[in-house]
């Protein structure tokens, strides 16, 4: 296989282009990226036949920035007929004796606004598909976790790419966003953002330790108090730092304490914070560095933070800021996990964690 297939959000095809010729080179998989702009996708054309397969086990997904999902694709097919997309399919798998056996079937479609369409289409063909390559073995009768996820992207309705991701080396949700709900009481619409974090940044199992009641968190740049609610709603304390309004109804719940004060000069009073939170809109090089601050003074243990994206370079831009952060801690002394991604509710941004593994010097 030579294709690798990745998805992004559309108009960021350049930045997820470039993200994985710099990073597939670094691994010695040499090749270069077709894309068009909008479109919601890039394949990465490799050279070497088996290279594909390379990347998907080798590139670690979760340190990929503007993928939502990569695969390996196995076969493209086109001019699909309207009466009989099935066989066709079925016909190219065969001639593939590389494509493991999956436990699990996806039939998506790029996201974008003309795809709408098509993704009822994904989703009625999804039954009689699987039933197909049940019967023909390529997958298995018993969803299994555990296995490769075959996936068939279709980005026209008769031309698909066909392919594998690997558990644990992929997106878990189908065409790499998680579904989420918009809760009702929140008081704007960025709580997705913070809630999407949590869920592409901490493992479910650790949520009761790491998300837990009872600790304390920062919000910086908090009005009117979208990414507090999450805090709240998982019984947290918070610090909401504004110079705005705060909802009334965050504050009725006698969780948190409302600091009209600058995000960049707010000290917290007493050192028990876990979680320091930021959406301030400022230079993203600005933020990255006081995001380095506080997890380099102890002050938060673990941080989620936005950075708002330059209108030209922005691929540039963020690999930049992320580095000088790693270099800020590791010259610190502080051992740490860090992952970027941007996610499905962020535009114009990327999302950041940062978790404190070790210090040795808080101050
Ligand atoms: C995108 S909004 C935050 C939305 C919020 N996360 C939510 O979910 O409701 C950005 C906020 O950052 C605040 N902000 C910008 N610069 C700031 C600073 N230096 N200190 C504190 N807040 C700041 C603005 O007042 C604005 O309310």
């Amino acid at each position: 296989m030579k294709q690798l297939m990745l998805y992004c959000r559309s108009g960021f095809e350049k930045e997820c282009a470039g993200e994985i010729q710099d990073r597939a080179t670094a691994l010695e998989v040499f090749g270069f990226p077709r894309l068009q702009k909008n479109s919601g996708y890039v394949l990465f054309e490799c050279y070497q036949n088996g290279d594909a397969q390379k990347l998907v086990k080798e590139l670690d997904f979760n340190s990929l920035i503007f993928a939502r999902q990569m695969f390996a694709v196995a076969a493209e097919v086109t001019d699909l007929p309207r009466e009989d997309r099935i066989s066709p399919i079925l016909e190219q798998l065969s001639d593939v004796d590389t494509m493991p056996l999956c436990g699990d079937i996806r039939i998506e479609t790029p996201d974008t606004n003309e795809a709408k369409e098509l993704l009822k289409f994904c989703r009625k063909f999804t039954v009689p598909m699987r039933q197909a390559l049940r019967g023909k073995g390529a997958l298995m009768h018993k969803e299994n976790a555990k296995k490769p996820v075959l996936h068939i992207c279709f980005v026209q309705p008769g031309h698909c790419y066909i392919g594998y991701s690997l558990p644990g080396n992929n997106s878990q949700f189908f065409m790499g966003i998680p579904r989420l709900k918009f809760p009702a009481d929140a008081p704007s619409r960025s709580t997705l953002k913070l809630e999407e974090a949590f869920h592409v940044f901490i493992p479910r199992n650790e949520w009761d330790e790491r998300l837990a009641s009872g600790m304390w968190g920062v919000d910086l740049g908090a009005c009117p108090g979208g990414w507090t609610y999450q805090l709240v709603k998982r019984s947290m304390f918070v610090h909401s730092v504004d110079n705005g309004m705060m909802a009334q109804s965050l504050m009725d719940t006698g969780q948190v304490k409302h600091h009209q004060e600058d995000g960049f000069k707010f000290e917290p009073a007493r050192k028990n914070v876990t979680w320091l939170v930021c959406d301030m809109i400022e230079k993203p090089s600005r933020v990255a560095q006081l995001m380095g601050e506080w997890i380099i003074s102890g002050w938060a243990k673990e941080a989620i933070f936005n950075l708002k994206l330059p209108m030209k370079g922005r691929y540039d831009e963020v690999l930049q800021d992320i580095e000088n952060l790693k270099v800020f801690l590791i010259e610190n002394g502080v051992k740490f996990k860090l992952q970027a991604k941007h996610l499905y509710h962020d535009r114009e941004e990327i999302t950041v964690h940062v978790q404190c593994l070790s210090n040795i010097s808080p101050h």
